[in-house]
């Protein structure tokens, strides 16, 4: 059986005092999750203080981006070798932030893919479709776009050590939740598209949903057959919010 991943994306948010504030309401409740992976994914800069903060306890750490390229001359760039220092276990790839926001290609996110596992970090690849993309009815061809782009330079097994997560950019940051019947519809399609190629690979995957998940609306969503967890945007950021939906998916 798939074991639930719940990971909470930070974004561009917080302070020092408030993430000490928050990794410590993490810590007080983290013993009541019994099932779920718990993951937290840090600004940059804090990485090393989250790092010490949630050392020894079962919160793993997690980046938001790294960069493609191993090291060199890369001004502003952190590469997967520098998160391996701090105990980062995942790093999100192809965030819609950053594919939309930054104009990330899917080729540049599928290097950041394999420039994760070489550094022998988890990616999270993010993939999700635009509003427009939805009404024009192409969700199924814009993920299946974005998977093929690490599919067709690294093969499917390289998914067999990933998680995706699966963030219809509508959904992102605006309260309009995907419903559990839309999401799961997505969901199923994902892994019937890696199963296509490898049925073991497709089965062993963790497909997250991301969008709008909160305290209110995790439970039904993670009781979907092809839900195995969420990736967690403003909902992470209380501590009381976000233990409440890892204690949500299992
Ligand atoms: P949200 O963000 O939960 O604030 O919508 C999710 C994400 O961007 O990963």
């Amino acid at each position: 059986m798939r074991k639930p991943i719940v990971a909470g994306n930070w974004k561009m948010n917080g302070t020092l005092e408030s993430i000490r504030e928050l990794v410590a309401g993490l810590k007080a409740g983290i013993g009541e999750v019994n099932v779920a992976e718990v993951v937290v994914c840090a600004p940059a800069i804090y990485i090393a203080e989250a790092s010490a903060l949630t050392g020894g306890t079962a919160i793993a750490l997690g980046s938001q981006d790294l960069s493609n390229a191993a090291s060199g001359a890369y001004t502003g760039e952190i590469s997967g070798s520098m998160l391996n220092d701090f105990n980062c276990q995942y790093a999100i790839v192809g965030h819609s932030e950053r594919r939309h926001g930054r104009g990330e290609s899917d080729q540049l996110v599928a290097e950041k893919f394999k420039a994760a596992q070489d550094s022998g970090l988890t990616p999270i690849l993010c993939i999700g479709e635009l509003l427009e993309e939805r009404e024009e009815g192409v969700t199924e061809q814009v993920c299946a776009r974005q998977m093929d782009a690490v599919i067709n330079a690294y093969g499917v097994a390289a998914l067999q050590n990933s998680v995706i997560a699966y963030e219809p950019v509508w959904a992102i940051g605006t309260g309009k939740t995907a419903s559990p019947e839309q999401a799961q519809e997505v969901h199923a399609f994902v892994r019937s598209h890696i199963a296509k190629q490898d049925q073991l690979v497709a089965d062993g995957v963790r497909i997250q949903y991301g969008g709008s998940m909160n305290a209110a609306n995790a439970a039904e969503l993670l009781a979907q057959p092809d839900i195995d967890g969420g990736l967690i945007g403003g909902a992470s950021l209380k501590s009381e919010d976000f233990l409440t939906i890892c204690r949500a998916a299992g």
